[in-house]
């Protein structure tokens, strides 16, 4: 039968908090760990002291300590809010009885269980943001409709009042918001779709080709240089050459954003041979000599609905890196302030499982 000595070093050293007073209330044990959790600090002349006065932080502990004797069915495994901390303690409480059962001491056994409700909390988040994307997109598609009527109708009162020039620009205004609104939901819609990419044989600097126009389409290019450097001889990636573009556009449209009219952007593309899989890829890289991303943000930038512009949506990035992961590619900028910022986007050759040869 192991002696004192071991039963004191098994509770001291235990994983758990473990706390037990006798009848009158007076402590006769507290481990490590219950110190720990509890945040109480014992002097050598507590031991005698009543435990409600060494716990007077914790009243909730004390009143279920104080209760231990009296109460028809002890709890076991409930929990509790530590007030002054915040952290949530799961706890057992039980009875120390003597050789014919009468008890003269209760313990409480508890754990600190604040991590396990930080876990449970990200995966409640988790499912909440899934089902705020099925309502997002549910939402955005009854937007649509009315607001494509706005556009329609507004164009029929345009047309009522010809010789009415003031009616006419409210007309036009009205147009014009109805768009924006429509472009903002549309964005939305694709950013929460399940991706499905239609892979083909996709030529990458055909889907910068078409990147360009569109991207100046959306922010004129004024005075900004733009180089293209794409090698000869590239070979066609397994890819969606549709969702390509938008990646491309996307970042372009970034670029010009940031440059304001001036600077450079250089667009560039090279083959990998061996990727650090070893297989090859084809790197695609976007950069400008703009004012970069101040580094206190730079681990946002990628996240829903991050922006910095006024009139930004923040879903220029996601919707990039949604379409990158769909390819089995990675994203990677560099930025410093005040030289300009770079997105690598790396793509496999060949989409793994979808290749065909
Ligand atoms: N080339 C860049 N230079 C400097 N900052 C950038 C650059 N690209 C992105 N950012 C920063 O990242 C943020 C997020 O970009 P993202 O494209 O996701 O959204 P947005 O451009 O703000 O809005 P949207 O693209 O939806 O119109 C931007 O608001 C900007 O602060
Ligand atoms: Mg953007």
């Amino acid at each position: 039968m192991p002696d004192n000595r071991f039963f004191r070093n098994l509770v001291a050293g235990m994983r758990n908090g473990v706390l037990a007073i006798d009848r009158e209330g007076r402590m006769l044990l507290i481990n490590e760990e219950a110190c720990r959790i509890l945040d109480v600090a014992l002097e050598p002349g507590d031991a005698d002291r009543h435990f409600s006065s060494l716990l007077k932080d914790h009243h909730d502990i004390v009143r279920v300590l104080a209760s231990a004797f009296d109460m028809a069915t002890l709890p076991n495994r409930a929990e509790l809010r530590l007030r002054p901390s915040g952290k949530v303690i799961g706890y057992t409480l039980s009875l120390v009885r003597d050789e014919r059962g009468r008890p003269y001491g209760a313990a409480l056994f508890f754990k600190d269980l604040t991590l396990v409700e930080q876990a449970e909390e990200r995966d409640r988040l988790r499912d909440r943001l899934a089902t705020l994307g099925e309502m997002a997109a549910m939402i955005a598609h009854e937007v649509k409709n009315p607001l494509a009527s706005i556009e329609v109708m507004a164009g029929l009162l345009r047309r009522q009042v010809p010789d009415r020039e003031d009616l006419r620009g409210l007309a036009t205004d009205i147009i014009n918001e109805a768009k924006m609104a429509n472009a903002i939901v549309v964005e939305v819609l694709e950013f929460v779709r399940p991706i499905r990419l239609q892979v083909d044989r996709t030529s990458v600097p055909k889907v910068i080709e078409e990147a360009v126009p569109l991207a100046e389409s959306k922010v004129p290019r004024r005075a900004t240089r733009l180089e293209i450097d794409v090698p000869g001889g590239l070979p066609a990636i397994q890819g969606d050459h549709h969702q390509l573009v938008q990646v491309v556009t996307n970042l372009l449209i970034n670029a010009l954003e940031a440059l304001d009219g001036g600077g450079t952007i250089r667009v560039g593309a090279r083959l990998v041979p061996e990727d650090h899989d070893g297989s090859a890829a084809v790197e695609l890289v976007i950069e400008d000599d703009g004012p970069g991303v101040p580094g206190d943000i730079t681990s946002r930038i990628f996240n829903p609905f991050f922006t910095t512009k006024p009139q930004g949506s923040g879903l220029g990035l996601p919707i990039v890196r949604k379409i990158v992961d769909a390819h089995d590619g990675r994203i990677d900028v560099a930025t410093s302030a005040g030289r300009g910022t770079t997105f690598t986007v790396t793509l496999p050759v060949g989409v793994p499982g979808q290749l065909g040869f």
